[in-house]
């Protein structure tokens, strides 16, 4: 999106959003509780709920002021392919979506508050873990345009309240934002930021996305969505926000300003202090009049995992199909938080699943663990993959390990922000599989019907 791009006024539609989306939802997939704000208790109903193998979105009612609290909304893949249109391949797709639609009256800004009237404080704000500095918003998509060529980027990063107009923030991830906020402090200025909470998963799922600097993040929402991403202006900055969002918090990354932020459950599961110090002001506060506020539970929670997992799971195995035949699927398990990926493919030649395995750790720098299997081998399967470990892996031949690679630092075992990168070859070579056992399709299916009749009789 560039400042030369005319507006267009339309009239606008709901379901660019977030509560459109919660209308969708099945009965079972929608967890509703009464309860008061309290620090903690998200967390633990999340927590409850993930040992119970349950992962329905949280919906909490305030019972004094009838405001609603979501979270744990994008917990299930199922859930996250379902709210967007399906992409083949989103890079190519989202050049026919570079234009946005400007609405007017955009409910986003049915109530805007600015100036001295501003109080983060007064949002309902959870505090996630006892290790925590504080009350975080966890599921801000950060919206910034590029210094020099005005494309909007968006992006996640923790949020500690500090004042009634002050957000303590982390860019941590090194990524676009980090890059945007040096560039404006090289040219003696403030980064303008606009933050949305509570928008269609479509933002979501950009913001946790690594977008090439060439393509504006609405247009990758836009794909998503199947359409154009309509929007208005913000208040206090000059940025486009999405019409149909929830809140939205106005204002500026100050370029001389450092402060202590942290610590902070991360997705590894431990507690960091490790952060950029940033100062986030805030110049205003648009919502809906009756807003929902979306929060998403940090630490090793499924939610938090699985929004960057998910997303990355599609954009890799895109970027893999293209350069390597015969690739299949692709696994980030919970239990990696980032770090591990399964991957299956029927290698065409020996050496072809280390070779995978290579482009695989040069895409994405957080992975330390690769395990390759056949294409029989389902990788949503862990079972099934470690089977295929046991029974196809010598190790002093099938493992590799590159030595001292760029990590995330926040893998609290990195050393000096570098890991060793290790790959577990657990395909068989082409010509050389043992025999699998197998049953025959048909006495499956006779069997399958006995046990379904037996059930139906009980
Ligand atoms: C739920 C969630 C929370 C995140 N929190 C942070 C954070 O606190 N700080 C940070 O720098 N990055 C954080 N990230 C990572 C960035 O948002 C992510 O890497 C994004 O893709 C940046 O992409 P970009 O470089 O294209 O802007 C988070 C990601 C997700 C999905």
């Amino acid at each position: 999106m560039t400042d030369s791009m005319k507006p267009t006024v339309h009239s606008g539609e709901e379901h660019q959003s977030l509560r459109y989306f919660l209308s969708l939802l099945q009965p079972e997939e929608h967890l509703d509780i009464t309860a008061r704000r309290e620090d903690y208790l998200l967390s633990a109903l999340v927590e409850q709920l993930e040992q119970e193998k349950r992962f329905p979105v949280v919906e909490l009612t305030d019972p004094d002021t009838g405001r609603r609290t979501i979270c744990n909304t994008f917990a299930s893949r199922d859930r996250l392919k379902r709210a967007i249109h399906h992409v083949v391949d989103v890079e190519e797709q989202a050049d026919r979506f570079q234009e946005l639609r400007f609405v007017e009256n955009a409910p986003v800004q049915e109530v805007v508050v600015g100036g001295s009237e501003v109080n983060v404080l007064e949002l309902p704000v959870y505090r996630h873990f006892e290790g925590d500095a504080g009350r975080y918003i966890t599921s801000g998509i950060v919206i910034a345009r590029d210094p020099e060529t005005g494309r909007c980027n968006f992006s996640f990063h923790r949020m500690q309240l500090k004042d009634k107009n002050r957000i303590g923030i982390s860019l941590h991830s090194r990524g676009d934002l980090w890059r945007y906020f040096n560039s404006a402090v090289s040219q003696g200025k403030d980064l303008d930021i606009a933050v949305v909470i509570g928008a269609h998963p479509a933002y979501y799922i950009t913001g946790a996305s690594k977008i090439p600097p060439t393509q504006d993040d609405y247009s990758w929402a836009a794909a998503y969505m199947d359409e154009h991403a309509q929007v208005t202006m913000g208040k206090t900055v000059n940025i486009p926000v999405p019409a149909f969002a929830e809140y939205v918090l106005e204002g500026k990354i100050l370029a001389d300003v450092s402060e202590d932020e942290g610590p902070f459950g991360e997705y590894t599961g431990y507690s960091t202090s490790r952060s950029t110090r940033n100062v986030f002001q805030v110049t205003a506060i648009t919502h809906r009049r009756d807003p929902i506020y979306q929060d998403l539970v940090p630490g090793f929670a499924w939610e938090h995992l699985l929004l960057s997992q998910f997303t990355k799971e599609i954009i890799l195995l895109n970027k893999l199909q293209k350069e390597i035949p015969g690739i299949k699927a692709l696994n980030m398990p919970k239990n990696g938080c980032h770090f591990h990926a399964y991957l299956s493919m029927k290698p065409q030649a020996k050496g072809q699943a280390r070779q995978a395995a290579m482009l695989l750790f040069g895409l994405d720098l957080y992975l330390k663990l690769i395990v390759v299997v056949d294409d029989d081998i389902d990788v949503f399967n862990e079972e099934e993959v470690f089977w295929a470990v046991a029974t196809h892996v010598q190790a002093g031949q099938d493992v590799f390990v590159v030595p001292r690679v760029l990590c995330n630092r926040l893998d609290p075992s990195s050393v000096d922000g570098m890991s060793d990168k290790m790959c577990i070859d657990a395909t068989s070579d082409p010509g050389e599989k043992p025999q699998r056992v197998a049953l025959p399709a048909a006495v499956k299916a006779r069997a399958a019907e006995l046990l379904n009749r037996k059930e139906n009789a009980t």
